[in-house]
């Protein structure tokens, strides 16, 4: 069948299309609000091939977007699985990467720093799972998603988060949410004591009036910046927390950090209770992605095991 089929790169017209598809195909993904920046939005410093299957009507039947090696979404319509249209886009993706990086470097899906769908396919995807293991791939890693509860949840309260912030006043704190004016110190001192890639998340948390390659596709929020940071009695940025800057608009949070020497004064705590507070309403207000230190989390939030997933590589 699939020598029939047109492979193009897909352009912002096939957008309403693509988002039904990947609606249909990807049950565990609230894909309505990022299907823009998961398929054109920017992946840091990585290139965007972003490509779909048609038939020879022009209807669309699947749709991979790759960035470097990595697959960041791969999903076939659910009437057309098993006829070889997620081989022929797989193949796609890695004469792409042959052709920019070279045959030996590898195809990974799942975990693309900075802009990604989901950290790894869901464990309860049983056939994507089985299709990447028919191709070759096998797993190298697997990853959690943790969820708090952010109704009804005595840890997660505006008076908490008024608490937690008069405490880190009273040793010399300022906690408050970020502007745009933040974004050159945070990024620096995210960039030396972090990792680039968390500040281009927290540039694309900052929101489109940033105007920078992290908030292509990005749309405003209610409350504005999706960062919180605190300063010490000089004014220096110490620590942030952000939330959509990835999956902008479903509610993720992360990432976040506190500089070593200001740690133990509870600013990660309120700068985690301030982001939970922000997405409430939002379709996965709660989830943090990814994760590092489960304990902190769960401590400061009650934050318990949410999706895990399944990180696969070329071998
Ligand atoms: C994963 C996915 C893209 C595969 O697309 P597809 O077009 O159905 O795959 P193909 O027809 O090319 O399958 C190739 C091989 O993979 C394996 N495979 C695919 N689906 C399978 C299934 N449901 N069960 C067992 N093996 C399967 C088989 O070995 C198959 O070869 P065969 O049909 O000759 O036995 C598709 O199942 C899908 O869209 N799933 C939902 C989206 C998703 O979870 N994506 C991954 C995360 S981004």
């Amino acid at each position: 069948m699939q020598d029939r089929l047109l492979v193009r790169p897909l352009t912002l017209s096939d957008l309403p299309v693509a988002a039904a598809l990947l609606s249909a195909a990807l049950p565990y993904d609230h894909v309505g609000p990022i299907v823009e920046e998961k398929l054109f939005g920017s992946n840091h410093r990585r290139d965007r091939f972003t490509i779909g299957s048609f038939s020879p009507s022009g209807d669309l039947l699947g749709v991979l977007a790759q960035a470097g090696r990595w697959v960041k979404l791969l999903a076939v319509h659910p009437s057309v699985q098993r006829r070889g249209i997620g081989t022929q886009l797989l193949l796609a993706a890695r004469a792409h990467l042959t052709e920019t990086a070279g045959p030996t470097v590898k195809l990974r899906v799942g975990d693309h720093p900075g802009n990604y769908l989901s950290p790894g396919v869901d464990e309860r995807s049983v056939a994507a799972q089985a299709f990447f293991r028919a191709r070759g791939l096998a797993e190298v890693v697997r990853v959690l998603n943790i969820r708090a509860p952010v109704h009804n949840n005595p840890l997660v309260t505006t008076e908490r988060l008024h608490k937690l912030t008069s405490q880190a006043q009273a040793d010399g704190y300022l906690v408050r949410r970020a502007t745009v004016a933040d974004a050159e110190p945070l990024h620096h001192m995210i960039s030396a004591a972090f990792a680039p890639v968390w500040s281009f998340e927290v540039a694309r948390a900052l929101g489109p009036s940033l105007r920078s390659d992290a908030t292509e596709c990005a749309s405003e929020l209610p409350e504005g910046p999706a960062v919180h940071i605190a300063l010490d009695d000089t004014g220096t940025v110490v620590a942030f927390a952000a939330h959509d800057g990835n999956n902008r608009g479903l509610g993720w949070f992360g990432p976040m950090g506190t500089l070593e020497q200001h740690r133990g004064h509870g600013l990660g705590e309120a700068l985690l209770l301030a982001c939970l507070l922000d997405v409430v309403d939002r379709p996965d207000g709660g989830v943090i992605a990814w994760v590092g230190p489960v304990g902190f989390y769960s401590r400061a939030s009650g934050a318990i095991p949410d999706r895990r997933f399944v990180v696969f590589e070329e071998q």
